[in-house]
C-alpha cells in the first residue's frame, strides 16, 4: 500500500500490449499513441493532446510551454508540482516559485491572489497557476469546483494561464460523478497519468491547446521524451480506461475501510478521505519509523510521508480483505506511544 503506482499490468493488460498495432511515435505514425491522445483530448475536451513517460514529464512541459524564464508560478504548497519533481520548474523552466499554504491543500482564489507579484520592475511576472486534483499530499482530497471557476476566471481576466495536475483527476471524476471534461474545463493545460491506479506499467498525457502542445511536443524531444514504437504502452492506457476506471470505486471504498477501522490512540488519519488515498499522523517522535517496521513485518507496506506521517494507498490489486488484515495490523502497533 506504499503507492498506486505499484501495480502490475493485467494479463488482459499484457495482451492488449502485446496485440496493440504500433509505428514510431517520433515520426507520429504510431497509430496507438495517436488515437490515445485523440481519446484523452476528447475525453478532457481539449483541442489537443501528447503521449509522455511520466507525470512529471506531463507537469513539467506544461510549465515549460506555458512560461518564459524568470517568470512567477503560483501552486499549493504540498503540490507534487514543487515537492517531488527534482527541483524541475527552477532547473528546466527557470521560473520562480510561489507556493501558498492552504488548509487542507484546499486552494483559493483569495490565497492565490495574495502571493500574486505586482505589475512592477522589481518583481519576477506572473504566468501560471498550479492546481492538483487529487491532492495527493492532502491525502487525495478533492477540490471543490466552485474554487477551481473562480481560479480559472480571475486568472484569465489577469492574462494568467492555468495548469491542472490531473495525475488523479480519474479519481475525482468516479468519486463525484462528474465528467472528466468538466473537472478539466476551468484549466488551459492537463497532465493525467495512467500508471498510478488506473495499472498501466507506464504512461501520462498532457492536453491543452494545439499551440501549447505544438510547443510541449518540442520540448518533449528536446528532453528525451520522444519515443518509437510507443504504442505498446499507450494500448496499455486505452485497457485502463476502458477496464480499470470505473473500478476506482472499489479503491475509494477500500480507503475509507481502512480509514473507519483504524482504532488506535497513537494514530490518527488526519484528512477527510475523499478517495484512495489514507495518511495516518503517528503521535511521538520516531514512532512513524516504528509503524513502518511494524507494518512491513507484517506484510504491510506503507510510506513515510513527512515527519510523523505514514501514507497507505489501497490499489488495483487488494481486495476488502487484504484492507482489513492491514486494519488489524495497524491496530496492534504497541510500544510507547503518547
Ligand atoms: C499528483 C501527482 N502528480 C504527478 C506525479 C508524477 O508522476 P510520475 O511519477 O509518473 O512522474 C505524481 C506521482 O505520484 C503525483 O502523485
Amino acid at each position: 500500500m506504499r503507492s498506486d503506482t505499484v501495480t502490475r499490468p493485467t494479463a488482459g493488460m499484457l495482451e492488449a500490449m502485446m496485440t496493440a498495432e504500433v509505428g514510431d511515435d517520433v515520426f507520429g505514425d504510431d497509430p496507438t499513441v495517436n488515437r490515445l491522445q485523440e481519446v484523452v483530448a476528447d475525453l478532457l475536451s481539449k483541442e489537443a493532446a501528447l503521449f509522455v513517460p511520466s507525470g512529471t514529464m506531463g507537469n513539467q512541459l506544461a510549465l515549460r510551454a506555458q512560461t518564459r524564464h524568470g517568470d512567477q508560478i503560483v501552486l499549493e504548497d504540498g503540490a507534487h508540482i514543487y515537492r517531488y519533481e527534482a527541483g524541475a520548474p527552477a532547473a528546466l523552466s527557470g521560473v520562480l516559485v510561489t507556493c501558498v499554504q492552504a488548509p487542507g491543500g484546499l486552494l483559493e482564489w483569495p490565497l492565490v491572489a495574495a502571493a500574486l507579484n505586482p505589475d512592477n520592475v522589481h518583481c519576477a511576472t506572473p504566468s501560471l497557476i498550479c492546481l492538483e486534483n487529487t491532492h495527493n499530499r492532502a491525502g487525495g482530497r478533492i477540490l471543490p469546483q466552485s474554487a477551481l471557476q473562480e481560479i480559472s476566471v480571475q486568472a484569465h481576466a489577469r492574462g494568467l494561464r492555468v495548469h491542472l495536475d490531473g495525475a488523479r483527476l480519474w479519481h475525482a471524476h468516479v468519486a463525484t460523478g462528474m465528467a472528466l471534461a468538466e473537472l478539466a474545463a476551468p484549466a488551459d493545460s492537463v497532465s493525467v497519468c495512467f500508471s498510478k491506479a488506473l495499472g498501466a506499467p507506464v504512461g501520462s498525457v498532457l492536453a491543452s491547446d494545439k499551440a501549447t502542445i505544438t510547443r510541449a511536443h518540442r520540448f518533449r524531444k528536446m528532453w528525451g521524451g520522444g519515443m518509437r514504437q510507443a504504442g505498446i504502452l499507450a494500448a496499455a492506457c486505452l485497457y485502463a480506461l476502458d477496464h480499470h476506471l470505473v473500478r476506482l470505486a472499489v479503491d475509494h471504498e477500500n480507503a475509507r475501510a481502512l480509514a473507519a477501522g483504524l482504532d488506535h490512540p497513537g494514530l490518527r488519519v488526519n484528512h477527510p478521505v475523499d478517495t484512495n488515498i489514507v495518511i495516518i499522523d503517528v503521535d511521538g517522535p520516531g514512532r512513524d519509523e516504528a509503524l513502518l517496521a511494524h507494518l512491513e513485518s507484517c506484510g504491510v507496506l506503507g510510506v513515510g510521508f513527512g515527519p510523523g506521517r505514514v501514507r497507505l494507498v489501497p490499489h488495483l490489486e487488494h481486495s476488502a480483505e487484504d484492507v482489513g488484515r492491514a486494519v488489524e495490523v495497524l491496530n496492534s502497533f504497541s510500544g510507547a506511544h503518547s
